[in-house]
């Protein structure tokens, strides 16, 4: 257990001791591992401050971006008490154990209004206003530095106040989808992916049971990662990606074909939101969705298409439930022929973070809080190989699909094909 020492109390008294106060916020879709960003950037200021060299506050900016959208007028001294609070880490003790964030989160986009501008010169100007308010609500807010932890959407905002406002900001790359290119991992994503898995697995039983084939939708948006990682880790006999659109004949009805023929009873196909057919496999083989579907899908506060609301694991589900030719196929091989669709969605999202996203967690936030100790802004930290290094936020942030070349593709492949050779062998 960490407490503050009395001497670091004592220090916090001297008006010599220079006083700095570090704001951290945690922006978009929670995950497993933010509070362990906390915690550990909390480490590093207590460390900071036992040393006497400087005072570090750590404030809680509560519900990521919403108090920096507010107009200077409006920031009143009450909202700005409700929007923030001192975090003491002797009253957190464990916090990186814990799932969610202590902080809350939102989706809210300061820079929302840049939306409907089309001109892109008044949008420059636009972005640079914005850019230079949201620095100014430091003063306001009453921070001196402030710690992001979030996606791609996130770090766009820190990006923009740090370089046009010139705002003392260090970035934390969160997000389920692992999907930011400056890092080889971020926090939550094993969490989510394994989650995943444990799902795959546990439905393979009630699949089994009923003789059906079930489609589970993962989360993840346009990066295939969740689904690949937990399809490849529970044995999943089709997967579908967002990197490598689908042909609806030879990927999902010719392998159930196959796998009918080599006597499997049950199926698991695991299948990314953001999974779509080819523009060709869409106009012949669906009905129950066009492309206009796809396109006009309402969007969050960042402009990210809801995809839940396409849910592409029931239009799976009913062109299967449609395919009579299928159906006789697997009944003429006495396979039963029932099809379920699932969608893990938020699930993933819950509960406690793993082992490897609670210290990769406290990792980001104790090295994030040295950035700022030692005035290396504009930076996000990253995973490179075991080391945690700074990166340039904006081009760490850049968005990183699974390579379509990559040995994970080729794995995946390689077992899709090779899976209904073998017999089935579980009871008849
Ligand atoms: O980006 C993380 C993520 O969990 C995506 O995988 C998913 O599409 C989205 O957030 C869901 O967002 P919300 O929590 O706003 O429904």
């Amino acid at each position: 257990m960490i407490t503050m020492m009395p001497e670091a109390t004592e220090k916090t008294n001297t008006s010599k001791t220079p006083k700095m106060r570090v704001g951290i916020l945690t922006g978009g879709g929670d995950c497993p591992g933010l509070n362990a960003v906390i915690y550990g950037a909390l480490l590093r200021a207590a460390e900071e401050t036992e040393k006497g060299e400087t005072m570090i506050e750590v404030v809680g900016i509560i519900k990521g971006w919403r108090s920096f959208n507010f107009s200077q007028e409006e920031l009143t001294p009450e909202l700005v008490d409700h929007y923030t609070q001192v975090l003491d880490i002797g009253e957190l003790d464990d916090l990186h154990t814990k799932g969610g964030t202590m902080l809350y989160t939102s989706r809210t986009n300061p820079f929302k209004a840049l939306a409907s501008i089309t001109d892109p010169q008044e949008k420059e100007a636009k972005r640079r206003a914005i850019g230079e308010d949201l620095a100014a609500k430091f003063k306001t807010l009453n921070i001196d530095a402030l710690i992001t932890v979030g996606g791609d959407d996130t770090c766009g905002v820190a990006a923009a106040m740090s370089n046009y406002g010139n705002a003392k900001v260090v970035a934390c790359p969160k997000t389920i989808d692992n999907d930011l290119a400056g890092t080889d991992f971020t926090f939550g994503f094993f969490s989510g992916a394994q989650l995943a898995s444990n799902t795959l697995d546990n439905l393979t039983t009630t699949a089994h049971s009923h003789q059906r084939i079930f489609v589970v939708e993962v989360m993840g948006r346009d990066a295939g990662w969740l689904t690949l990682y937990a399809g490849l880790s529970s044995g999943s006999d089709i997967i579908l990606l967002p990197e490598t659109p689908f042909d609806f004949k030879k990927d999902v009805v010719e392998v159930l074909e196959s796998r009918a023929n080599a006597g499997y009873k049950y199926h698991i196909i695991a299948c990314s939101e953001g999974a779509y057919p080819t523009s060709e496999s869409l106009a012949r083989d669906f009905t129950v969705i066009s492309q206009k579907d796809i396109d006009n899908l309402p969007k969050d506060g960042f402009g990210n298409p809801i995809l839940t609301k396409l849910n592409i694991a029931d239009k799976i589900e009913r062109e299967l439930r449609s395919l009579k030719s299928l159906e006789s196929y697997f009944n003429v091989r006495h396979a039963h022929y029932e099809i379920r669709s699932v969608v893990l969605g938020h699930t993933m999202r819950s509960g406690t973070p793993s082992v490897f996203d609670r210290v990769l967690g406290l990792r980001y936030g104790y090295h994030a809080m040295e950035y700022v100790i030692g005035g290396n802004f504009g930076k996000m930290t990253s995973l490179q190989g075991t080391a945690i290094v700074p990166v340039d936020i904006i081009e760490g942030s850049k968005k990183h699909l699974i390579p379509v070349d990559s040995d994970l593709i080729r794995i995946k492949n390689a077992m899709i094909s090779v899976k209904h050779k073998s017999k089935e062998k579980l009871f008849r």
